[in-house]
């Protein structure tokens, strides 16, 4: 099992496609490592590299959407405010009562879940509408 990024999820915008790269290696580290039974020191180190990376994610992709006044704004933003909260969630979770197994194999659910779908769905209506707002 692991996850690796393919041309297919491109939404042809660099610098959001390289953002997407990276996150989807960093889950990758944490499938390989659920392997190698080392998910439990590695989900802390995603939620670390999480915490800052998603929010400058977001923002980067929500900048444009203002810049070129995206009519699906609104519900774009909602979905990110969706998995931040998701992963404020179990953040706390893993602070109070220590990271487990379940919370291990609940951020792989959401993240090959939420992130995959978001990317190929979502993200990729953007790149569309990008494409035509700057052609
Ligand atoms: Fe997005």
């Amino acid at each position: 099992m692991g996850i690796q990024w393919r041309e297919s999820l491109a939404i042809g915008v660099e610098e959001i496609d390289n953002q997407h790269k990276e996150l989807l290696l960093r889950f990758d580290r944490l499938l390989n490592a659920c392997q190698g039974g080392r998910g439990i020191e590695e989900l802390k180190k995603l939620q670390a590299f999480l915490d800052e990376y998603v929010h400058t994610h977001f923002n980067d992709e929500e900048a444009l959407q203002r810049k070129y006044h995206y009519p699906g704004y609104e519900a774009h933003h909602a979905e990110h405010l969706y998995f931040i909260n998701k992963i404020n969630i179990l953040k706390a979770e893993t602070e109070q009562e220590g990271v487990s197994t379940h919370h291990v194999i609940e951020t792989n659910n959401m993240l090959l879940k939420w992130l995959l779908n978001h990317i190929s769905k979502v993200d990729m209506e953007l790149g569309a509408f990008l494409k035509s707002a700057t052609s």
